[in-house]
């Protein structure tokens, strides 16, 4: 299988590389904007894959980069919803406009098989646990509705023009080379400010939190388990995990244990944030494939790895 990762040496992308290379040769396409060439460093020395550097808006270079390969995995996009109240043109060209782009990249190309990361955003500001046919409640972030648009995108290029789209609504994804979120927050604002940790809103946000891996176990399990035109699948551990206890395990993990969270106060983090997210993994689960960890597990074991990553090893 000849794959390309867009996005490949970001976090979510950087373990599915470590996987795919197994499965042959891989190129990554990447504007290293986030991401790092240490975290596939081993793949690219070993010849096991090849990094193209190009940017997702320029259509001409998507063009090029995908021809001749087997399946695109897209997993490129503005990885903070927050940052859409900055610049609410940045989720509509680096999420839609960038979908697009791969779309027909692939359309001119005669590349037909696309694996795109979605997100539980999808969802909508709701408590319920949402399965994959629920869209009662509609995005509530730029990031979340352009999720929603690129996946409608991907309908219609499946539809009308022979495309293979497998979707995939992740929870929120924690693990070693973590480029964003709430833990690796905490622990920045920790080590600038070891005595008191600001928290944003009340701390009882909850949401599912999925390691890293089982993420990407999920993907390829259900790349190799679907045939449809068109599969969507959630990817999330059944539990959730507050915010107030990520802050705790953040806290015991950096070199003062005895810092002080201070709750900024609101139930919402920032305009935009769904406060209590739950989501159905038993879509996936009935094809056989089920997280490995918990979502409290998933967050102490991303936290203690993070945490040697931003203070070193102690
Ligand atoms: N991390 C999560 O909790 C989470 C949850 C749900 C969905 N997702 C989705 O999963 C995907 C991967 O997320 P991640 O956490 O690995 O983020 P990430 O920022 O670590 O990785 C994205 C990669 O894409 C690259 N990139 C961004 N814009 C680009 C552009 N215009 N051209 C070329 N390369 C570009 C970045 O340099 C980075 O390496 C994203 O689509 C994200 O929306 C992530």
């Amino acid at each position: 299988m000849k794959s390309l990762v867009i996005g490949g040496a970001g976090f979510i992308g950087s373990h599915l590389v470590d996987r795919l290379v197994s499965r042959g040769p891989v190129t990554l396409f990447d504007n290293m904007s986030v991401g790092k060439r240490e975290f596939v460093a081993e793949h690219l020395s070993s010849g096991a894959a090849r990094l193209v550097v190009g940017e997702l808006l320029d259509l001409d270079q998507v063009c090029e980069v995908v021809k001749g390969h087997d399946v695109v995995f897209h997993l490129a996009a503005n990885p903070e919803a927050r940052w859409g109240l900055e610049n609410p043109r940045l989720d509509l060209e680096q999420g839609t406009i960038a979908t697009w782009n791969v779309l027909e990249a692939m359309r001119r190309g005669g590349v037909k098989s696309l694996v795109f990361s979605s997100s539980g955003t999808m969802y909508g500001d709701t408590a319920e646990v949402c399965a994959e046919g629920d869209l009662g409640a509609l995005p509530i972030s730029l990031y979340g509705a352009s999720k929603f648009a690129c996946e409608a995108l991907i309908s219609a290029y499946v539809e009308c023009f022979g495309l293979r789209g497998l979707i995939y609504r992740f929870g929120n994804v924690v693990g070693p080379r973590g480029t964003h979120g709430a833990a690796l927050d905490f622990l920045k604002k920790l080590k600038q400010t070891p005595d008191e940790l600001e928290v944003l809103g009340d701390g009882a946000q909850a949401k599912p939190y999925v390691f890293v891996t089982d993420c990407v176990g999920g993907m390829l399990h259900g790349l190799d388990h679907t045939t449809g035109p068109l599969d969507v699948f959630n990817i999330a551990p059944p539990d959730f995990t507050s915010v107030r206890r990520i802050a705790e395990l953040c806290i015991a993990a950096s070199p003062n244990p005895q810092a002080r969270i201070r709750y900024a106060g609101g139930t919402r983090g920032w305009p935009g944030d769904v406060p209590q997210s739950r989501i159905d993994p038993s879509k996936l689960a009935a094809l056989g494939w089920r997280v490995s960890k918990t979502s409290d597990e998933a967050v102490q074991t991303a936290v203690s790895a993070l945490a040697v990553e931003v203070f070193g090893a102690r």
